[in-house]
């Protein structure tokens, strides 16, 4: 933003030259990058010294780097909108969206890190093979609607219970909320946990209003929801703003405990999904 004119003596706007410089230094700077450079895992933090103007994200700086000093260099992007959630990485040490991060929010007197996520297998430099994540949702039990209330194959929904659930259909995948959750980064438990997203997606499910699946089983067993001690990391770094521990995990935990842990309510249910189907 440019600095207000002075006025001179004739009451005259005068544009100084302090101040034309201010603006110049506001505008445009010369910032330190250390980017994760490797493959499979191995690899170094490579320096990089970009011209920055303002209004540049994480990502802008990364292209430059990449068309100017290292055509070699390997990232994953697709949209620049905080919305394909491919961007992902760990900019001074927080898995954030590297197209969301704005320079401005970093401090300038040390340089930016940027480096892969931590949870999955490295591939080349910012790259990771997320795919374990598309391989767990496929195991969670799919949408199983109620048969249709009317004749015309249309249902009847409480808004209170449409809206539930909307919050969760936000998720972009971008998996930094796998990325940040200790049983999946430090513990590397990936065969016996989903991870928060798949909690979410979970949720998502188990509490349509139409649906009449029971996945609970499942997530205390094979989906390892016990793992989760509610240290709600994921909430903190989620882009969406999804409350993935309150609004997701431990109304989830709830069903786990009222299934296998208490029996009178677990007759309730079965009751009342009778009734429904
Ligand atoms: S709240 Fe649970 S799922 Fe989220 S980061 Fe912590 S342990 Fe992982
Ligand atoms: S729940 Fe949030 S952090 Fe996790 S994958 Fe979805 S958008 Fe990303
Ligand atoms: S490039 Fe799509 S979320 Fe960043």
């Amino acid at each position: 933003m440019a600095t207000a004119p002075a006025t001179d003596v004739k009451g005259q706007d005068a544009y100084t030259a302090a101040q034309a410089q201010q603006d110049a230094a506001a505008h445009h700077a010369t910032r330190s990058f250390k980017i994760w450079r490797g493959e499979a895992g191995k690899g170094e933090f490579v320096e990089y010294k970009q011209d920055v103007v303002e209004g540049m994200v994480v990502l802008d700086a990364v292209h430059e780097i990449q068309a100017t000093q290292a055509n070699d260099l390997a990232v994953r992007w697709n949209c620049k909108a905080g919305k394909c959630g491919s961007c992902s990485a760990e900019i001074n040490g927080m898995p954030k969206l590297m197209c969301m991060t704005r320079l401005s929010d970093l401090d300038a007197s040390k340089p930016v890190t940027i480096e892969p996520m931590r949870a999955f297998p490295h591939v080349r430099d910012l790259v990771t093979d997320v795919s374990w994540n598309f391989r767990v949702k496929k195991q969670i039990k799919q949408f199983k609607p109620r048969k249709p209330d009317f004749p015309d194959g249309t249902w009847k929904m409480d808004q209170v219970d449409v809206d539930r659930v909307q919050e969760f259909r936000k998720c972009i995948e971008c998996f930094l909320c796998q990325d940040v959750c200790h049983v999946l980064r430090d513990h590397q438990k990936h065969e016996e946990f989903i991870g928060p997203r798949f909690l979410v997606y979970a949720a998502a499910l188990e509490m349509h209003p139409l649906d009449t699946e029971d996945r609970v089983p499942e997530l205390r067993q094979a989906h390892g929801i016990g793992y989760c001690n509610i240290t709600k990391c994921c909430t903190k770094v989620c882009p969406e703003h999804i409350t993935i521990t309150d609004n997701a995990i431990i109304p989830l935990k709830e069903r786990v405990v009222d299934e296998f842990f208490d029996p009178l309510g677990k007759l309730v249910k079965i009751f009342s999904r009778r009734k429904r189907d």
